[in-house]
């Protein structure tokens, strides 16, 4: 069958996507631009390549792959309790989540009514791919940046930062890349710092490259 292949045979892969959402009251929450559409397709094509495919995603309108089984989260706390109960049985983590990096002090129980003006206090969320960096052991771990300038220099950091086996960072100031489109331009960069850039394509083929680096590593 067209895009099937063995390079992840008997692999157990766990996928991020989409954004988290953060309540503010029953009506309202904060999120992002994330569409899910990396993230599901890196589960696609996981999953075509022979791995048991776990997707855990935020709020995302969009079909779950063939085979594939999907644990929907809203916020970046439920996100982490997902993954964290997962990380000791994976062999890789692929983190295409937009997590929030702030959640909401206090989230109202009640509609909160109209004021002059109100004041909302942000928390900082749990860095869930740091603390899966922290606790690695047999686990090669992938995460993603979205940056607008200096790409590979905070990339390089940002891998080491996190203790991750490849980042895929892409420059969301292009045209046709990131958030909500159905093409990407990204680099991977490595712990030795090797940097291996790909032209603009569609975000599947972007899949397909992440899993043919993931069988390498
Ligand atoms: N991530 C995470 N938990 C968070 C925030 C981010 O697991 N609370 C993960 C994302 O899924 C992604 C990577 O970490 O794989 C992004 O790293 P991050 O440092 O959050 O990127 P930026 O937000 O771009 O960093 P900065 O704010 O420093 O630019």
């Amino acid at each position: 069958e067209l895009g099937k292949n063995n390079l992840l045979a008997g692999k157990r892969i766990l996928v991020s996507a989409g954004g988290t959402q953060e309540a503010i009251d029953p009506i309202r929450y904060i999120a992002n631009r994330s569409s899910g559409k990396m993230g599901h397709a890196i589960a696609l094509k996981a999953a075509q390549a022979g791995a048991k495919v776990f997707l855990v995603s935020g709020p995302v309108n969009l079909p779950v792959p063939f085979g594939v089984g999907q644990f929907p989260v809203k916020t970046a706390v439920e996100m982490k309790e997902v993954i964290d109960d997962f990380y000791e049985s994976v062999d890789a983590v692929i983190m295409s989540a937009a997590v929030a990096d702030y959640g909401v002090a206090e989230v109202a129980d009640q509609k909160i009514k109209k004021q002059t003006s109100m004041t909302l206090e942000l928390v900082k969320n749990p860095d869930i791919l740091a603390g899966l960096g922290e606790r690695k052991t047999h686990q090669k771990l992938i995460g993603f940046a979205a940056e607008t300038q200096d790409v590979i220099a905070y990339g390089k950091e940002k891998v080491r930062k996190k203790n991750l086996d490849m980042l895929v960072a892409n420059d969301v100031s292009k045209e046709n890349a990131g958030f909500d489109v159905s093409t990407n331009e990204v680099t991977f960069i490595y712990p030795d710092d090797r940097v291996v850039h790909l032209s603009n394509m569609s975000k599947l083929d972007v899949a397909e490259h992440i899993i043919q680096a993931l069988a390498e590593l």
